[in-house]
């Protein structure tokens, strides 16, 4: 019997070029969280889709020299091949070029304008063309740059259509109030609460002029739909929404989870809500806006050339791994540090060292005492209680962390019983125990117990590693159906006795860190390079080789300050010196330095530098030299130290 229903959606993805693994996080979660759901009995309906309108599809594909449609059909389905791949079990992909989405969003739009929530204006603001956002000046960053992006933002000015989401501010502060779970983690809510909504919302511009690739504005078709506005009706559009049908729509909504990246967290917990409560409907459950997978301590950005997709990865390691090192090595909801390193580490420990040798060392214990054949427990012993207690109390475990996101410590739950029941090995000693046949009634139980627990671990690991699963089972010599139901997994004693077990290949053999990680590096940049047509310059190391240590007194007779250039001219008769009058504190002095190679004196101006300040006055070609300037050279440049902040001159550095 159904426990209910379950809909949840991932973002829909801008068709903008290959989905590196910051994006399939997200696919991957919900994936995991369908599964989860329909394990545990619910009638789940998941969303996932591509958002195909706005500006910048229209410019990438002239870009590409083909029509909009033509570059989306092409990268469309590269995104559909890779969530095969990736075995994402969507159960419906909405692609917002679809005719059945257009016209409900038209009816959307005609419904907000019949009610007056959408009027007509004019608009002007600060427009960020890549996250196709308008930003007020006040909420953009130094120098125009975009709060979301860091790109330049620049000004828009163009009759359009207004939503007047202002008028929706206090009935979502109250909301925001009554019902947390409309964002988390609770410190996004706050981030939503204290820098959008009690500072005030403005109406929000919800059509564009300046480009035609988009949903046109039924009644003003020189007007287009504003891309976020036509992207998150994709969440009712596609359960039949604003059709003649509305059977599935009536069913489904209100979305039990919105899973979104962090940065999306503003137009799904202010302006989709609004958006709802302009069209009378239920709010979504929860919109839960996870941490970012950062690289080398950035978001992966494709002009940084630092790039992991998820293709070579799953080649060489396989599906399962990925995914299981995505939900377990990072904490849903903070960003966390991808690294190869990481990843190899992750792969060696947890899955070959403590699920794959468990399950071996079990089916071979099976079949070198027993023939191959689970037995019967008959002789019950020290440490099977607690055991037996773990692995029936861990499935609650993982519903309760799963059911709040926490996937990491579902995963966790699930290992403490992996790590458990290999301490039950060594605590238990099938090895002694066949060494005598009076022990044969024990050696049995022991046998049966680790099995049984490798059971309800093989159910529980479904969701996130459902090939896994089936590779166990095989190893068991068990179906679906034999103990394998999420109600089983409450239960010990359920694998049938007179089982034949086999032993397979080894589910994660184990890697040679140092030389894995290496050859890990050379795989993901041969991918990028590949498919990006880009070439990836290799960093240079530099060889340090170290000079004598030093105290910190040796140290303090180095007397560095702050220097900041007052001229800067060329040396009268050296082309690589230049000569520099920089102030000092209360001092001006000259310094000579061989940097013309690299700089040009106008450009020195105003820079704060790093001076050694008590070297002994020199002349250089001619030209007293009153301290020296420090830069980190190597035989192709030069680049001066200097002070990152503004700092008065003549402050001592340490
Ligand atoms: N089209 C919008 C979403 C509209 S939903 C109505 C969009 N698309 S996107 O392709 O740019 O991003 C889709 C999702 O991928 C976002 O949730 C974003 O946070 C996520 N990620 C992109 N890079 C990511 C990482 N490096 N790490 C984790 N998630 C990341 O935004």
């Amino acid at each position: 019997m159904s426990k209910g229903k379950f809909y949840l959606t991932t973002p829909i993805y801008y068709p903008s070029g290959r989905l590196h693994i910051g994006h399939t996080y997200t696919t991957v979660a919900a994936d995991v969280l369908a599964r989860f759901k329909r394990l545990m009995g619910y009638d789940v309906k998941f969303l996932t889709g591509t958002d195909e309108h706005g500006e910048k599809i229209q410019e990438t594909a002239k870009k590409a020299g083909v029509t909009p449609q033509e570059y989306l059909d092409n990268i469309v389905g590269e995104i559909k091949d890779l969530w095969k791949s990736m075995d994402i079990s969507y159960d419906k992909f909405i692609r917002t070029t679809d005719k059945e989405h257009e016209e409900r969003v038209q009816k959307i739009f005609q419904k907000l304008y019949d009610k007056g929530d959408i009027y007509k204006s004019e608009y002007e603001g600060w427009y960020c063309t890549p996250c196709e956002s308008f930003w007020t000046e006040t909420q953009l960053k130094e120098g125009h740059k975009c709060p979301d992006c860091n790109r330049e933002a620049h000004l828009a000015k163009e009759e359009a259509y207004f939503f007047k989401l202002s008028k929706y501010q206090d009935r979502l502060i109250k909301y925001f109030e009554e019902h947390p779970e409309i964002c988390y983690p609770e410190s996004r809510k706050n981030e939503m609460l204290n820098n959008f909504l009690k500072p005030g919302l403005e109406d929000l511009c919800v059509s564009r002029t300046s480009f035609d690739w988009g949903i046109k504005v039924p009644f003003d078709p020189k007007h287009v739909i504003y891309v976020w506005f036509d992207a998150v009706s994709n969440y009712i559009t596609a359960l039949g929404y604003g059709s003649e049908n509305e059977e599935e729509f009536n069913k489904y909504w209100p979305a039990n989870v919105h899973l979104v990246g962090k940065e999306i967290v503003r137009f799904h917990t202010i302006i989709w809500p609004a958006m709802l409560m302009a069209l009378d409907l239920p709010l979504p459950e929860m919109v839960y806006g996870h941490g970012w997978i950062l690289f080398g301590s950035d978001k992966m950005s494709k002009s940084k050339g630092n790039i992991v997709y998820p293709e070579p990865l799953i080649e060489r390691y396989g599906l399962d791994a990925i995914k299981y090192f995505l939900l377990r090595e990072f904490t849903f909801g903070q960003d966390g540090n991808y690294t190869n390193r990481s990843f190899i580490s992750r792969l060696n420990s947890d899955l070959a060292n403590d699920l794959g040798n468990l399950v071996s060392r079990t089916v071979s214990m099976i079949e070198k005492y027993n023939g191959g054949i689970i037995p019967e427990p008959i002789e019950a012993g020290e440490f099977d209680e607690d055991l037996k207690s773990i692995a029936i109390g861990t499935a609650a475990k993982v519903e309760s962390a799963v059911d709040k996101l926490q996937f990491h410590d579902g995963l966790e739950q699930i290992w403490k019983l992996v790590r458990r029941t290999n301490k039950y090995i060594d605590e238990t000693t099938p090895w002694v125990l066949a060494k005598d046949e009076s022990n044969k009634e024990r050696l049995n139980t022991v046998l049966y117990n680790l099995a049984d627990s490798i059971r309800i671990i093989s159910v529980l690991i479904g969701p996130f590693m459902e090939s896994t699963t089936f590779r166990i089972w095989n190893q068991l010599g068990i179906d679906k159906g034999q103990g394998t139901n999420w109600e089983d997994t409450f239960k010990f004693n359920l694998i049938p006795v007179g089982t034949k077990v086999e032993k397979g290949e080894s589910l994660f053999p184990r890697l040679d860190l140092e030389k894995e990680v290496e050859e890990l590096e050379k795989v993901n940049i041969e991918y990028f390079e590949k498919i990006s047509g880009t070439k990836v310059e290799e960093e240079e190391t530099v060889v340090i080789e170290p000079k004598e240590q030093i105290t910190i007194d040796d140290f303090d007779k180095v007397e560095l300050r702050v220097a900041k250039v007052i001229e800067a001219e060329k040396h009268p008769n050296a082309d690589k010196l230049l000569v520099l009058q920089v102030q000092v504190g209360n001092e001006k002095r000259q310094v000579v330095s061989g940097i013309a190679k690299d700089y040009k004196p106008k450009e020195l101006v105003g820079k704060s530098l790093i001076l050694v300040a008590n070297l002994k006055p020199v002349k250089l070609r001619g030209v007293e030299s009153n301290g020296m300037i420090l830069a980190a050279a190597n035989d192709e440049k030069l680049v001066l130290g200097t002070i990152d902040k503004d700092i008065a001159s003549g402050t001592s550095i340490s």
